[in-house]
Parts: structure tokens; sequence; C-alpha cells
């Protein structure tokens, strides 16, 4: 006979009764000094941190990436040096739904993966789409606010959804992409991910270079029609949680292909496009992209809550090797997520175990709720008694000149600026007949929504008119709107 394990409370002390609370007789009132029932609902009632704000709902696995090829010519980062094999937990995401939405929504899907390092911890929070919806985090929160819930009646509403995208023209190379049927990947295993924003790398020499990210995906790029998300997000509303998690307890690890397209320092400022606008992609005729490595997702989380729903990703964890761009979206970023995770999880939420870095930690910020990094002497810097010092040298070669007047604008044109001459590409040369049809399919389905105005089908179809002739004239006939 097995011996099974006595229940405590969580002072360890053993319970005494998993089934009966403590009562005056068998029938009679409860009693306040039921410590072990008391402790058992207030701590029920404590049990959930708030939603993210946004990506809410994922789910994740732990992995690791390896790197196959040389490129410290490019960068000193210890985790891309090659042979190196890093540990990295991965969560994906859908953007706009709350927790308990559908996995196959049409949606983003966030890409966002730790990298815990030697030299601590390396964030790379990107999305299934290699460019985003805005170039200005000033516009991010009414972004948002115009793809979840209205005020008054608390439902979400395709007219507000167009509201903001016909205003923002910038938005027409990622609504592409959404509604095309890559905005409703099959599963998570078959997209592609992307770092979407240009970073920095340097090397050992102080060369720099800008770079781009791209994961490609080892299972094949596989995506649901419309008719299909639909239908599982009412049959199995978790199928994108319960496909990742079921292959990888079968033993089929996942894996993707780690490219990225390298930019020299000096030809960012005069490049066709401006290539920190987050609106843009790298045309692979100027920057191919060149393999480097692969990452492997090989072990599902053992306990959702502490590994899925506490992890906090940061853009602005960046290990030496690697900086941030003069991207505006991305230098928004740098202070947003560690700024939500103070709020969402608490102050010390680096300390716990998904968050943690594999590497010492030897700051000087210290305390606050539940901590428990004990701290020792000496608590401030400078200080002569034998405290860690803080090092500049793996950082040589990260700086460069940055000069302007303080202003509050629009980014310089380049020559080939234009928020309508990448989607083109995309549908002119890119997406087969059948892509294009679903696309045209997919946008007259979302604006076909009873709340979506006539005044407002008519800003739709000047918009896609806009990116392409033939796809305004589709959407015009679809939405039984004159194409003029
Ligand atoms: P290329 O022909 O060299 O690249 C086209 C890219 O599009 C490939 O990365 C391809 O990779 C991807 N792609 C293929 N089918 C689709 C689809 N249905 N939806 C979205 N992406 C798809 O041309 P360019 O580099 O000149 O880019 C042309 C356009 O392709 C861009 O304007 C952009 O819209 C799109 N694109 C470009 C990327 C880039 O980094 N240059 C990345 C992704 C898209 P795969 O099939 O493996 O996804
Ligand atoms: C999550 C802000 C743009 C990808 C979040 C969260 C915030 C946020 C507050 C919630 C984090 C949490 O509670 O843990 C912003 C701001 C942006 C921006 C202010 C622009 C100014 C982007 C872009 C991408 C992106 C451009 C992708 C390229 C993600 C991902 C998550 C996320 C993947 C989920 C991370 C996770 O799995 O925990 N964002 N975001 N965001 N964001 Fe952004």
């Amino acid at each position: 006979m097995t011996t099974r394990p006595t229940t405590t409370d969580d002072a360890g002390i053993p319970a005494p009764s998993d089934e009966h609370s403590q009562s005056v007789g068998p029938n009679g009132p409860l009693l306040l000094q039921d410590h072990y029932l008391i402790q058992k609902m207030a701590q029920f009632n404590r049990e959930r941190v708030p939603e993210r704000v946004v990506h809410a709902k994922g789910g994740g696995a732990h992995g690791f990436l390896e790197i196959t090829e040389d490129v410290s010519q490019y960068t000193k980062a210890k985790l891309f040096q090659k042979g190196k094999r890093t540990p990295l937990f991965l969560r994906f995401s859908t953007v706009a739904g709350e927790l308990g939405s559908p996995d196959t929504a049409r949606d983003p899907r966030g890409f966002a993966i730790k990298f815990y390092t030697e030299d601590g911890n390396y964030d790379l929070v990107g999305n299934n789409t290699p460019i985003f919806f805005i170039r200005d985090p000033q516009k991010f929160s009414d972004f948002i606010h115009s793809q979840k819930r209205r005020a008054d009646n608390h439902l979400r509403d395709n007219n507000m959804q167009w509201d903001f995208w016909t205003l923002s023209p910038e938005s027409a190379h990622q609504v592409t992409f959404l509604m095309s049927d890559r905005g409703t990947p099959a599963s998570w295993r078959n997209m592609h991910g992307f770092g979407s924003h240009t970073f920095l790398w340097y090397n050992a020499g102080g060369e720099k270079f800008w770079i781009k990210y791209h994961f490609k995906t080892d299972q094949g790029i596989r995506n649901l029609t419309a008719a299909e998300a639909a239908a599982l997000a009412s049959s199995d509303p978790d199928h994108h949680i319960r496909d990742l998690y079921r292959a990888i307890e079968s033993g089929e690890h996942p894996s993707w292909t780690l490219n990225v397209q390298i930019m020299p320092f000096e030809a960012a400022a005069d490049y066709r496009f401006n290539p920190f606008d987050l609106t843009k992609v790298w045309p692979h005729a100027d920057y191919p992209e060149i393999t480097i490595g692969r990452f492997t997702l090989d072990r599902n989380p053992e306990n959702y809550f502490a590994e899925v729903e506490q992890a906090g990703f940061e853009p602005s964890n960046l290990v030496p090797g690697i900086g941030a761009s003069p991207d505006k979206m991305l230098q928004g970023r740098l202070f947003s997520y560690p700024d939500t995770h103070l709020y969402r999880i608490g102050p010390n939420y680096q300390q716990l175990p998904i968050n943690a870095p594999k590497v010492p930690v030897t700051s000087y910020n210290f305390d606050g709720p539940m901590t428990y990094r004990n701290m020792r002497d000496p608590v401030y810097a400078p200080n002569s008694a034998g405290g860690p010092v803080a090092d500049p040298a793996p950082f040589e070669g990260a700086d460069y000149q940055v000069a302007g007047e303080i202003v509050r604008s629009a980014y310089t044109l380049h020559a080939d600026d234009d928020d309508y001459v990448q989607p083109r590409a995309l549908w002119e040369n890119v997406l087969s007949d059948t892509d294009r049809e679903h696309l045209v399919g997919n946008i007259v389905g979302h604006a076909s929504a009873p709340e979506v105005t006539a005044e407002m089908k008519k800003r739709v179809v000047a918009y896609w008119r806009n990116v392409h002739k033939d796809l305004g004239q589709g959407v015009a006939e679809g939405l039984g709107v004159s194409n003029g």
C-alpha cells in the first residue's frame, strides 16, 4: 500500500480535514477559530493577478537556442556565439482577447522569448508578423482601446476598429497581414516569429550593425480559413494551448530556424526605407536573411500560473553585444513592460523562478513586498566595503552619436517611404490567387458586422483602394459599395 503525504496548511501544519469545517455540533454554525478554513477561503480570493492588459490569453514552453554559424564579426553577445546553447522560455498569445477568449481569433500572435544567458536575461518580445499597426508609442493605448471593448456596451466593435485603422494609414501593411489567412494560424507551431523592430548589434571591435530577427517555423506555415477558425473558436477555444502542450508531451518538439538580416550601421541614413519604421520590412533583395541557428521547445510548464501567467517579458532586457535602435515604438516599449510588471505581478517579479536570471544578481536594489533576495551589506554604492562595482567594458562599442532639435514630429521620409508600397508588394508579388481571394473575403466579413456603418464601409473601400485598385474593387463589391 502506498502511503500518501498528509495535507498541511500553508505554514506546514498538518491539516485536520479536507472535507469538514469546524462547527458547533454537526449541524451548528462554523467557528472563526477554524484557521484552516479561513486560510483556504482567503487564499482563494487572492488566486489571480490581473490579466495582462494586452496579450492576456496565451501559453508557453521551455526550450533552448543553438547557434550554428559564426556571427562574432557582427555581435559579441555571448548567446549568439557559434556552438552556444542557451535555455529559453517562450510565450505565445493573442493580443486583444481576455484570458478565456478563443485561441483562433483573428489577431496577431505574440512570440515572446526570454533567453537565460550567461550575461543575464535577454528578452525578445515579438509577434508572428514582421511589422506593426503604428509607428509612434503615443498611439499605442488608443490603438488598443479601439481593438478591445467599448465604454458603453462593453462590446468589441468592428466599426471602432475600422475607424482607427482608416484614420491611421500606417496600419495598412499590418492590417493586410491580419486580414490574410496568416491572421488565423492553424497552431503556434505553424507560424513564424519576428523580432519586428530593428536592433543594434556590436562586435568586440566596436563595429555596429542594424539587425532584424526572423524565426522561421520548421513545421511549415499552416493557416485556418475564417470558417475553420470560427468553428474551432466554439468547439475548442483553447486549441492552440492544447496543440502545443500535446505535441511537446508526445515528444514532437517544435523548432524554428533563426535568420537575421544585417545592415551596416552607416547604411541606415540613406536606405530607401526608414529602417527603424516598424510598419516596414527590409525587402530581401536589399538584405537577405542569413541563417545562424535554431531553437527548439522541448518542455511543458509544470505549473501554468507560476511559469506562464507570472512570466514578465521586457524589451529593455538587452545584454552586452545587443542594443536598442531609435525605433520610436521600441523606445516606448523599453519603459512600458517593466512598468506593467511592477503593477501586474509586483515589485519583486524578477525574483520569481520564471523571471529570475540563471546568473547571480548583485544589484543594489532590494526589499519591497515578498522579496526573498537576502541583501547583504554594503547596501550602497560607491562603498569601500568590497561591494560589487559596475563595469562599462562589456558595453564598449554600444555608443553612437545622435543630435537634433527637440520636436514632436513624424519620422523624416526616406526615398521610398509610403504607407502603401509594402502592402501593395505583398498583394502584387507574394500572395497567391487563393490568398487574395481569402484576404478580400476576410475583410468583407469583418467590415460586414452589423455595427459597421455605411459611411465607414466607404472609408474601408478607400483604404484598400490605396493599397491596390483590385483589392479595393473586391472589397467594394463584397460590401456593396460603389467603387467610384
Ligand atoms: P520576398 O519575395 O523576398 O519575400 C516575401 C516574404 O513574404 C517572404 O519572407 C515569405 O516568406 C513571406 N510570405 C509568403 N507568403 C506570405 C503571406 N501569405 N503573407 C505574408 N508573408 C508571406 O519579397 P520582399 O522581401 O521584397 O517583401 C515583399 C513583401 O513581402 C513585403 O512588402 C512584405 O509585405 C512581405 N514580407 C516581407 C518580409 C521581409 O522581411 N522582407 C517578411 C514577411 C513578409 P514565408 O513564406 O516563409 O513567410
Ligand atoms: C504585451 C505594451 C508594442 C508584443 C504587452 C503588455 C504591455 C505592452 C503593457 C503587457 C505585458 C504584461 O502584462 O506582461 C506595449 C506598448 C507597445 C507595444 C506600449 C508600443 C508602444 C508591441 C509590439 C510587439 C508587442 C510592436 C511585437 C513586435 C507584445 C507581446 C506581449 C506584449 C508578445 C506579450 C508578452 C507575454 O507573452 O507576456 N505589450 N506593446 N508589443 N506585447 Fe506589447
